[in-house]
């Protein structure tokens, strides 16, 4: 019989948007990695992977790092956006520089920048640094905007046909979430990724107009991008119950795409993985059963 051998790789986040992908893409390839958890109990489908070893960790507590890095050659670091995000990830770049970790895969942003007027870039351009002056081997993912980040407007797309934001028609290049996945994996697994920065982007640009009229041919009915201003933009994140720190930090998101800083389509996926990404169509079939009541 064979045997699931020691792990050597951490996924945090892997409850999360990303995360899960990621667990899926190296259980689907027979890959053991080990999987940091908040709470075990909430992480069930994790229990279903031969090749997970899961631990409990929290980036709020050193010392559950330390743990969860013992014995461990290559992470994958991700964390929710939050104003924590910067002393979270920095503990735990600190951390694994003790224990010994040989190599990071970062998940960062497209256009990082220690100087960006948006702070979700400021604070992903401080970690990058921090690891690069860490002495850890590295990669950096920066990808763009997440199709996924549209099954957000799920409740409005169903019940009123409508998503929005404060964009106007400028293009984006996005990227469907399965492609982040499949290149952390093949950045974890396969060598020659060591001090590599990749900006991560779907095979084409589309303005929120177009991906309207893309969502409303894979759903079959009518559905309408509303160009909001970003004031509105910012009450009805609130009204939503995003906490202050991350709807002002979306809003700053929101202006950067619309001064077409993020429409440029690059080769990062491709580059790592040797497939072409997901596009935006496919990405509307595989999901439109979740935009439909
Ligand atoms: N949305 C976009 O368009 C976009 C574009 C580019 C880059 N990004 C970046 O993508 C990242 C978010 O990726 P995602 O959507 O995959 O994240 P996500 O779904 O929000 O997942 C966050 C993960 O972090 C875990 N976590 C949160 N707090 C923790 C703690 N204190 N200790 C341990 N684990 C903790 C969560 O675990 P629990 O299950 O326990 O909560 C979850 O697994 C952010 O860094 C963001 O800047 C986003």
């Amino acid at each position: 019989m064979s045997q699931i051998q020691t792990p050597q790789i951490l996924i945090t986040g892997a409850t999360g948007n990303i995360g899960k992908e990621l667990t899926k893409y190296l259980s689907n390839k027979g890959i053991p990695f080990r999987a940091m958890v908040r709470s075990v109990k909430d992480a069930k489908e994790l229990t279903s992977f031969a090749e997970a070893e899961i631990v409990e960790g929290d980036f709020n507590d050193a010392e559950s790092l330390k743990k969860a890095l013992h014995g461990i050659d290559k992470a994958f670091l991700l964390t929710n956006s939050s104003e924590f995000a910067e002393q979270q990830q920095s503990t735990f770049v600190k951390v694994a520089a003790h224990t010994g970790l040989k190599h990071i895969v970062k998940l960062s942003q497209w256009a990082a920048a220690v100087d960006s007027p948006v702070r979700f870039l400021r604070y992903h351009a401080v970690v990058e640094n921090l690891i690069r002056a860490s002495g850890i081997s590295y990669t950096f993912l920066r990808p763009n905007l997440f199709m996924q980040g549209l099954l957000g407007f799920r409740e409005t797309i169903i019940h009123k046909g409508q998503f929005y934001g404060a964009v106007g028609d400028a293009k984006i290049s996005l990227i469907d979430i399965r492609d982040i996945a499949a290149t952390a994996g093949e950045a974890l697994t396969q060598p020659g990724h060591e001090g590599k920065i990749y900006n991560l982007t779907g095979p084409e640009s589309l303005t929120h107009q177009q991906i309207a009229e893309k969502l409303s041919a894979a759903t079959n009915r009518p559905i309408q991008f509303i160009d909001i201003t970003p004031e509105i933009l910012l009450d009805t994140l609130l009204d939503v119950g995003f906490p202050k720190w991350q709807a002002e930090g979306l809003v700053e998101d929101y202006a950067h795409y619309k001064l077409r800083e993020a429409s440029e389509v690059h080769p990062g996926v491709t580059d790592v993985t040797g497939k072409t990404p997901i596009s935006f169509d496919n990405f509307a079939r595989d999901h439109a059963f979740l935009f439909s009541a």
